[in-house]
């Protein structure tokens, strides 16, 4: 048994204003809303013209903080999950801290792709449960348009910029907060979805900015076939795992990657669609962002009731993938 429940105590997002609808893109590449909307089911993206991610967490974070009657002093540890930092380094926990001013944080990046989230809420389940802190910050950011080839119509199209911002703290209530989670990561995954250079393997160069090799590189169809069948396992083990069936799930808040992806898990779990959590179509993917931006935007709507049973769902680049039990806790 861990030394203390864990439970996220306030969430919050943040979404940039300008929209890239689907005709933005049929006006620029070989592409059409019908194509997009029934192989996707994306609408709309948001994206960040001007600033960084860290500028996308942080409006987030303050929310978040006070949603929880906070200062960014009680922080003891602030987790920055993405693969689009602000700059390689500093992490860019270190920004966010500084410009919160958690002068009592620690803090690191977390980069886990689309599951990025899901895994930095299950570190800092971690710390709280063993009590080495009491109150974690997780931010899931991502400013995709910063790594997309606007020229590719098979990955610009998927992706949008967003911020979501949890707190995790001790649960007064043992009986909520986060139960159980079951997180997983598959490097044989890498040739399928990756940015090629920029890294210590292949650092930038004139020919790899040529090569056009700073993007998101995808093969579509196979990451499709792992996650159709990664997500719905994993979600179902889990459901399993605590003798939970559909009918006992409030909602199922799965990663937006594909909402075809998101029906499978749905199916195999045996959640009827009114449990099921989607705004790709406003959104498209937004990698670490997908998971809080969804529960905030339920929690703001009054959706969630204390002790709902909530799944978790993420699939991604790596792979990584996982999912995570939770009764939520914010009354
Ligand atoms: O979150 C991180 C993990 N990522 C994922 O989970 C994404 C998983 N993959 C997917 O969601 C889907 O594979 C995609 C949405 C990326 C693609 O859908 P698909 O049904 O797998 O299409 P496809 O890649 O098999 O392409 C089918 C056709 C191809 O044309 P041909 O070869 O049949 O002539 C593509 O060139 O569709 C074409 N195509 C497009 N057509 C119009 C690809 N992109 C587009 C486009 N507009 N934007």
């Amino acid at each position: 048994m861990p030394q203390y429940r864990s439970a996220l105590t306030a969430i919050a997002h943040y979404v940039p204003d300008t929209v890239y609808d689907n005709q933005w893109f049929a006006e620029r590449m070989d592409t059409n809303d019908e194509w997009i909307t029934s192989r996707t089911g994306i609408k709309e993206r948001r994206i960040m013209t001007d600033g960084a991610t860290s500028d996308m967490i942080l409006p987030a974070a303050r929310e978040a903080l006070e949603n929880c009657g906070k200062t960014a002093a009680d922080i003891d540890i602030i987790i920055v999950t993405t693969v689009t930092p602000d700059m390689m380094f500093p992490p860019t926990a270190a920004i966010v801290q500084r410009e919160l001013g958690a002068k009592n944080a620690w803090g690191y990046d977390l980069s886990a792709a689309c599951s990025g989230f899901l895994f930095g809420l299950n570190s800092a389940r971690a710390f709280v449960e063993s009590g080495v802190a009491k109150t974690v910050m997780v931010c899931g950011a991502d400013k995709m348009s910063s790594i997309l080839n606007y020229d590719d119509r098979t990955t610009s199209i998927l992706f949008g910029d967003g911020a979501g911002v949890a707190i995790v703290e001790r649960s007064e209530d043992e009986n909520v907060g986060i139960i159980d989670a079951i997180t997983h990561i598959d490097g044989s995954g890498e040739p399928y979805l990756h940015m090629k250079a920029g890294g210590s393997r292949k650092p930038a160069s004139h020919e790899t900015v040529d090569n056009k090799e700073h993007y998101v590189f995808q093969d579509g169809q196979a990451v499709f076939k792992k996650a159709v069948i990664g997500m719905a396992e994993v979600s179902a083990e889990v459901m399993e795992r605590n003798n939970l069936t559909g009918d006992d799930v409030a909602w199922l808040v799965p990663h937006q990657a594909n909402k075809r992806i998101i029906d499978a898990t749905a199916r195999r779990m045996g959640v009827t669609d009114d449990k099921v959590i989607v705004n790709i179509d406003r959104f498209g993917n937004t990698t670490s962002g997908t998971i809080p931006i969804c529960l905030s935007e339920l929690q703001k709507n009054g959706q969630l009731k204390y002790g709902d049973n909530v799944i978790l769902a993420a699939f991604g680049a790596g792979f990584t993938w996982g999912a995570i039990y939770l009764k939520w806790a914010i009354k």
